[in-house]
């Protein structure tokens, strides 16, 4: 199944909106059994954490992400550090499958693979607000432009469908790639917290960064699809 957010290329931000307002309760829960892509895009897709609870290969290449020094130690975040079982896992699918908390493995079409995770965390019904993560676990597909084509999706899910006004992300500063990645998507600088991180013994700054929906909209062009999945082959982005 595939759900059109943006019918027309040039819709305005004001029409889109207005049908997704029609739409978005559905969609918030239709999400959780559907792939998410980006119809300009055929290269990614994201698939929730709900839809791959007894994927064992899966769950065995997510845990060998998370074990990857090279993968987390630019994370800066202690609760990474050190080696991680099953459990860490578990603890992952748990949250990542909250109703507050919406997780996905991200899924490389052109070769058919797995590739790392993303997510919208802590999302703030009060404040439509939520933060955002994204892991491309597998190195191998590190450096070749994909965190924006995933965040177009992320974004582009959370403003529509979860009807949000508001997404906060962080990084270390020494993190170019996630640095550049959050200015080309239209994020704002928005602080920093001065040798908060601590990563290999050395302090350094840790950067927070915010982009609200009027803003992601006007800096990106992404038209949102929702793929039904009921197990078996993966459906391929036409
Ligand atoms: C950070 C991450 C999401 C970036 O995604 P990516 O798809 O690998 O990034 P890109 O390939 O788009 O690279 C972004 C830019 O950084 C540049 N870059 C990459 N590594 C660099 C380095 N070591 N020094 C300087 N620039 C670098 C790239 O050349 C590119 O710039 P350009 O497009 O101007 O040439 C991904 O590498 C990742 O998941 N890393 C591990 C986990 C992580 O750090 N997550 C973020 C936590 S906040």
């Amino acid at each position: 199944m595939s759900q059109r957010l943006f019918p027309r290329k040039n819709r305005s931000l004001h029409e889109a909106m207005a049908v997704v307002g029609t739409l978005s309760g559905d969609l918030a829960v239709e999400s959780q059994s559907a792939i998410l892509h980006d119809q300009y895009n055929a290269e990614i897709q994201l698939v929730p954490f709900a839809l791959m609870r007894s994927d064992a290969g899966l769950r065995a290449a997510y845990l060998n992400w998370l074990n990857d020094p090279d993968v987390v130690r630019p994370i800066g975040s202690p609760a990474l550090l050190g080696s991680k079982g099953p459990e860490f896992v578990e603890q992952s699918f748990a949250r990542f499958t909250r109703p507050d908390s919406p997780g996905f493995f991200v899924r490389y079409c052109p070769e058919q693979v797995f590739i790392g995770t993303a997510k919208l965390d802590a999302i703030s019904a009060h404040c439509s607000s939520a933060w955002d993560g994204i892991m491309i676990g597998n190195r191998l597909y590190q450096g070749r432009g994909l965190a924006v084509a995933i965040y177009r999706i992320l974004l582009a899910f959370g403003f529509t469908a979860l009807g949000l006004n508001r997404v906060s992300g962080g990084c270390n500063e020494h993190n170019v790639p996630m640095v550049k990645t959050f200015h080309r998507l239209g994020y704002a600088l928005e602080g920093r917290l001065r040798q908060a991180d601590c990563i290999d013994g050395q302090f350094s700054d840790h950067l927070y960064f915010g982009i609200l929906r009027d803003e992601f909209f006007a800096a990106n062009e992404v038209r949102l699809g929702l793929k039904k999945y009921n197990g078996g082959d993966f459906p391929w982005n036409d």
